[in-house]
């Protein structure tokens, strides 16, 4: 093989204030199978992430959940990361924008952009919240649009016409947090002019993009090009801009530059050179580091304009391709979570195999910028067809055959067998050439047409029959050796879209995770290991739960939950301001949970057989439950208050919490938790699915 390359990629880095979806993985799939293939070649290449943490949204979730931005965004790590890991996404380097070495990265590269006299400053009238304190960012605000009339509107845009506008020429305004009505203040910001850099971009685009992408861009270039506001005001999650108090870097400004910080958190931790990898100007200059962006479609003015002019006036290289591919789609639609059709990774993961949907992607990707689609029909029917059926059976049904009846070792070739594993064999520069090109979808193609021949050639030689016959076990095996050799092949193949698969391939004849090159080796008269399972059908089944378990009312979707949200931890920390209960005294809310919370509970209906009062206890009552299949239980429940005469509840059906550990008390074993609303001398009793029971009041 020719020299190694060195390589730097990158994902875009997803908004610590989200969950990730099967919409971003659209993403970090495809980037994960052309680096998992460039490492396979031999190549030193690196998958640089991190989570994009700044900005006002951040800010105000955590200030809805009462916590600080820090704590958010350090649960957004966790969450995410573990999600990318069990979709088999690997990372070399996965860190965070809010980080002392982006810090730094970002006020060295805007010290550059101020040098070259390409920062000015400009007054704006902007929105802002007197409730709130704060200037309100287009997606915090809404009102009637300017153009058409339309109600509920956006700061930016209409979604009715389609006009856009400045938040200040909204129709009667109001702030999305608080729902109070903001006033026009007048602020200073900074604006880096693009203009300076219209030569530069003007050559750099059709370098460093496809031509749909640079096409698009130059459009733009009739006109004067129109500089970026790339400060926000406080308060601000973020960078405060140096010289600038009050002025924070726009989110926008450092999330790039994390793809540096992140490189250079990398380097760090292993006494690496960032420059080797990533050469930041200086003169130190490394060559041949090569270094690819892939982004989504919606954030390439982000990628392709702003970012190679902060790069080039910082005399930082840019990068050598931004990739970019298009948006996700479910059964031809926009991803919509009141049909069920927006997915998050981890309701995918809690009903489906991670490699089901790698496969499916990778059928999908062309490489190019076009919407793909996730048809979910489709989607059980390639992975239980192509994946299992042809190409996984090959395996199961070769090395199970070999491992019953031929001692689990292999033969060599007979001339058939080497015809058809050098035909496999041939499809390998082809193969590589579609991932280098990021053809993924040409990838299953080629493997479906080997795969395909392997078959025939199974069905020809009937090694079920021959395996039977007196003399047929040495037949069988070459048969059975010409097969599992193709699969391995074919598991090489499919190393970057399916690794783990891959992995237990490789296990299955004893060799380390394949390279590409092992793509030219035979494997004969050895022994195979056991045959562990590879991939498995998939059922509609699955699919239908994952997408009822998706679904979110109308009134919950989007922008909606958000504000609902918000106004329920309002009530949250001021318990006394309203209560819903009139007449009752209201005990504050405990925090929110989540439905995966709740739905932890096992609920059981038990018959009330003795309940008495706990001597020297004063709130404890000791019931005996009859709780049918589960037998007698003795629960303790600290509800006297409500039940002077406890007697009368025997008899009695209550629901109860079956599956509470068992909790030791001075007084016995509690095995549960009766349930009851209210507070015991207050109001309130024992929740029945028999109404009599519920009788507090009457005990009272
Ligand atoms: N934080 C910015 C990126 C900063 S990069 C310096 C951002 N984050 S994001 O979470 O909204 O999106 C991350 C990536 O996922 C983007 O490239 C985006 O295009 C991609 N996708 C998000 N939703 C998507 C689909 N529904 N379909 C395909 N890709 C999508 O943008
Ligand atoms: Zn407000």
């Amino acid at each position: 093989m020719s020299k190694k390359r060195r390589i730097v990629v990158t994902s875009a880095l997803p908004y610590a204030n989200g969950d990730i979806h099967l919409g971003h993985l659209v993403e970090y799939i495809q980037t994960d199978f052309w680096v998992r293939f460039q490492k396979m070649r031999g190549n030193e290449c690196l998958y640089i992430c991190a989570d994009d943490t700044h900005g006002t949204p951040v800010m105000i979730r955590a200030r809805n959940e009462g916590i600080t931005p820090e704590e958010l965004i350090a649960r957004s790590h966790a969450a995410h990361l573990k999600d990318f890991t069990d979709f088999e996404i690997s990372f070399d380097n996965y860190y965070s924008t809010n980080s002392p070495e982006n810090k730094a990265c970002s006020e060295r590269i805007f010290a550059a952009m101020e040098k070259s006299g390409a920062v000015t400053t400009r007054k704006s009238p902007q929105l802002y919240c007197e409730h709130c304190k704060m200037f309100l960012p287009d997606r915090f605000v809404k009102g009637a649009c300017p153009k058409c009339g339309a109600e509920g509107q956006y700061g930016d845009s209409c979604d009715k016409c389609g006009g856009t506008y400045a938040a200040e020429e909204l129709g009667s305004p109001v702030c999305t947090t608080c729902g109070a009505t903001p006033v026009v203040r007048e602020s200073e910001h900074l604006y880096f002019e693009l203009e300076p850099f219209r030569d530069f971009l003007r050559e750099w685009l059709p370098q460093h993009t496809t031509s749909d992408v640079s096409n698009k861009l130059l459009e733009w270039f009739n006109e004067p090009l129109r500089g970026w506001c790339i400060s926000r005001d406080a308060p601000y999650f973020g960078f405060e801009i140096p010289g600038r108090p009050g002025k924070f870097f726009y989110v926008w400004v450092d999330a790039p530059i994390g793809y540096i910080a992140s490189l250079a958190n990398w380097c760090a931790a292993r006494g690496e050179k960032l420059d080797e990898w990533w050469p930041q100007g200086g003169g130190a200059k490394a060559d041949g580091t090569e270094l690819y962006h892939f982004i989504g479609k919606d954030i390439i003015r982000f990628h392709c304009l702003f970012w190679p002019a902060m790069l080039h006036v910082a005399g930082i290289d840019t990068p050598d391709k931004v990739f970019v591919h298009g948006f996700l789609t479910v059964n031809g639609e926009k991803m919509s979570k009141s049909k069920g059709t927006f997915v998050n990774a981890r309701t995918y993961l809690d009903h489906l195999p991670a490699s089901a949907l790698r496969y499916y992607y990778a059928c999908k990707l062309g490489g190019t910028t076009d919407d793909m689609d996730l048809n979910l029909q489709d989607f059980v029917q390639r992975v239980n067809g192509d994946l299992v059926g042809k190409i996984t059976n090959l395996a199961s049904r070769g090395a199970q055959m070999l491992n019953k009846n031929l001692e689990g070792r292999l033969g060599s070739l007979d001339d058939e067998g080497r015809a058809l594993v050098e035909f496999a064999r041939s499809r390998a520069d082809v193969i590589a050439q579609h991932y280098e090109a990021r053809r993924f979808s040409q990838v299953p193609v080629e493997v479906a047409k080997i795969a395909d021949a392997a078959n025939e050639y199974f069905d020809r030689r009937e090694p079920w029959k021959t395996v039977k016959a007196p003399d047929g076990a040495e037949a069988t095996r070459t048969t059975l050796t010409a097969i599992l050799n193709v699969f391995r092949i074919l598991a090489i193949y499919l190393k970057p879209v399916l690794p783990v698969y891959a992995d237990k391939a490789a296990a299955l004849f004893g060799e380390a995770s394949f390279e590409w090159d092992d793509a030219a080796k035979t494997v004969e008269n050895g022994t195979i290991g056991k045959y562990e399972y590879l991939a498995t059908r998939i059922d509609a089944k699955q699919v239908e739960a994952m997408v009822e378990k998706a679904k979110v009312k109308p009134a919950e979707t989007g922008e909606v939950a958000h504000e609902s949200r918000a106004s329920k931890n309002k009530a949250k920390k001021a318990p006394d301001a309203e209560c819903p209960a009139p007449g009752a005294e209201c005990a504050p809310l405990k925090p929110e949970i989540k439905f995966d919370d709740f739905e932890k509970l096992d609920l059981r209906i038990g018959k009330v057989l003795t309940c008495e009062i706990v001597p020297k206890s004063a709130k404890l009552l000791k019931f005996e439950l009859d709780c049918g299949g589960l037998g007698r239980r003795t629960i303790f429940s600290g509800i006297r208050g409500a039940y002077p005469d406890p007697a009368a509840l025997v008899g009695k059906e209550v629901v109860f919490v079956a599956n509470l550990a068992p909790r030791k008390m001075s007084v016995g074993v509690s095995e549960g938790m009766i349930l009851f609303a209210g507070e015991p001398g207050k109001g309130g009793g024992v929740l029945s699915p028999t109404s009599e029971a519920g009788a507090g009041a009457q005990a009272t």
